[in-house]
């Protein structure tokens, strides 16, 4: 077997993403004697990593532009030269986009790895020394497989050894997640060139966190992973449903099974629903991959995690129209949040899309307040689900940079991600603003719903038995 030690000086990493980025940049700071360059085709991705002004990065992490502003242009580099980035590395991380396949077979299931595979072809035909290559996006169970026979089968006589090093970082707490991860995971058949990406992480990251497995059992970890974090959401979500029938309280019940050391107190925030670019791809991802090996009982467990999902945002949908009387067409409605969590700016998945998404498909008229997404973003969302027209996009969703402008004059408010900021409104104000009754649905039990009723509000909160509503 080929000795793959080799020091690591230079790290390329295709892909300036919501992982790409952040992952990056905390490797560049803590490894100052190593050269990163990030590169993507995206050219307008690529100068906004480069803007002079830190706030137009294109990802929003708490902490991240300072860490960017440390490190750029000294060991730091955000380019759009792929080929250069690939032939000046030893390691190269493959961190692009993996979304769920929207045609052919596996549509709507199966992930799909065409920006993957053409990474892999990109390096095989560009590459002109050794080197070892890191799964970061997120694959199905077996991908390895095909970048290393796309990879050898290149005929330039370079070496090429794959690693898996999935990544666990949650968005909104990505900069601490990686500066202090629970685990480091590294999949690998070479002990040599695993050690070179142990050796990386070890700067900073102790050893007995630095968990090294075969190259399957890392894949399938991180989808493991997870679909059990996954699982515990709607897990709480579906007693959350029970607790609102039954005058139990979900907040209450969560902390009363998470004080059991067994179960731990988190992931049980019953919600609106889970979103984001990960739970529900990799979810799908695993139920694709258990089907194609004919395990359809273990397909169909898996698969029960999004269809309480999916019922759990279009309950909240139907229990404002339900409220509003029955009718919201011509109704406004104000949105408060529309990314995924707080403390992101990323909305894939996001469980406002499709609330509002029915809401619409109902007539209502939306007003969309979030601190951090733009209103490009906003229409996008809802064009790409293609229900409606996207020009009845634009005439029935309004986006607004003042909170109190989107709540004057609402019939009512949702409350779609738990932004810390709405706890600090002046409730009254808002309250005197609107038409009456005044109805707050709080998808994320979020805001005092004591204070808020006392303030004069009707309030719905997910998972409380919300009586008088
Ligand atoms: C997730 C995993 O946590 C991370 O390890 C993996 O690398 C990528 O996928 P992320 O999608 O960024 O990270 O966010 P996460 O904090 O896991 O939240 C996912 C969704 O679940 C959000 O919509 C969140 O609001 C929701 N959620 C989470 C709940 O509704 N209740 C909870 O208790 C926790
Ligand atoms: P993630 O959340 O996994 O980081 P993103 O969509 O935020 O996903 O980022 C993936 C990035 O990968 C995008 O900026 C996209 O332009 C880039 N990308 C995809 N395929 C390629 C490729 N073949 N070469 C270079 N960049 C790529």
């Amino acid at each position: 077997m080929a000795d793959y030690k080799m020091e690591i000086k230079n790290i390329c990493c295709i892909g300036a993403g919501y992982v790409g980025g952040p992952t990056m940049a905390v490797i560049a700071h803590q490894c100052p004697h190593i050269k990163v360059t990030i590169v993507d085709m995206n050219v307008a991705r690529i100068n906004a990593w480069n803007d002079e002004n830190l706030d137009n990065l294109p990802v929003y992490e708490p902490g991240l532009s300072e860490i960017v502003a440390g490190s750029r242009g000294k060991n730091l580099f955000f380019s759009t030269d792929v080929d250069k980035g690939i032939r000046e590395a030893e390691m190269i991380f493959i961190s692009v986009n993996t979304p769920t396949k929207t045609y052919g077979k596996g549509k709507g299931m199966a992930a799909d790895l065409k920006f993957i595979e053409l990474c892999a072809r990109k390096i095989a035909e560009v590459a002109n020394s050794d080197k070892i290559i890191v799964e970061k996006s997120t694959l199905p169970v077996r991908t390895a497989e095909a970048l290393k026979s796309i990879l050898e089968n290149s005929g330039n006589n370079v070496r090429y050894h794959i690693l898996s090093n999935p990544e666990f970082l949650a968005e909104g707490t990505a900069i601490e997640d990686l500066l202090n991860p629970d685990r480091v995971l590294i999949g690998g058949e070479d002990k040599d060139a695993v050690d070179s990406l142990v050796e990386i992480y070890s700067n900073w990251v102790s050893s007995e966190k630095i968990l090294t497995t075969n190259l399957w059992s890392s894949e399938l970890s991180k989808l493991t992973a997870n679909a059990f974090l996954a699982q515990r959401v709607s897990s709480i979500n579906a007693i959350s449903e029970l607790c609102e029938k039954t005058e139990a309280d979900v907040n209450e019940v969560s902390k009363a099974i998470g004080m059991d050391s067994r179960i731990g107190p988190k992931f049980l925030k019953a919600s609106v629903g889970f979103g984001g670019s990960c739970f529900q791809k990799d979810i799908l991802n695993l139920v694709y991959i258990a089907r194609s090996y004919g395990l359809q009982e273990v397909a169909a467990y898996w698969e029960q995690v999004i269809i309480m999902n999916d019922h759990q945002k279009r309950r909240f949908a139907e229990r404002i129209v339900q409220t509003l009387f029955n009718t919201v067409s011509g109704k406004k409605i104000a949105f408060l949040g529309w990314a995924f969590k707080k403390d992101t700016n990323d909305t894939r998945e996001s469980a406002a899309i499709y609330v509002a998404d029915y809401l619409l498909n109902e007539e209502a008229e939306l007003v969309v307040y979030d601190p951090k997404v733009t209103a490009e973003q906003v229409y996008a969302d809802l064009d790409y689900l293609n229900t409606r027209d996207a020009s009845l996009n634009r005439k029935l969703v309004r986006i607004v940079n003042d909170p109190y402008e989107a709540c004057n004059q609402a019939h009512g408010i949702a409350i779609l991600t738990e932004w810390d900021e709405f706890n600090a409104y002046d409730w009254e104000k808002i309250n005197k603003n609107m038409k009456r009754p005044a109805f707050i649905f709080d998808g994320r039990s979020a805001l005092n719903k004591e204070e808020l009723r006392q303030t004069g509000f009707e309030v719905y909160s997910i998972g409380s038995s919300n009586v008088g509503i």
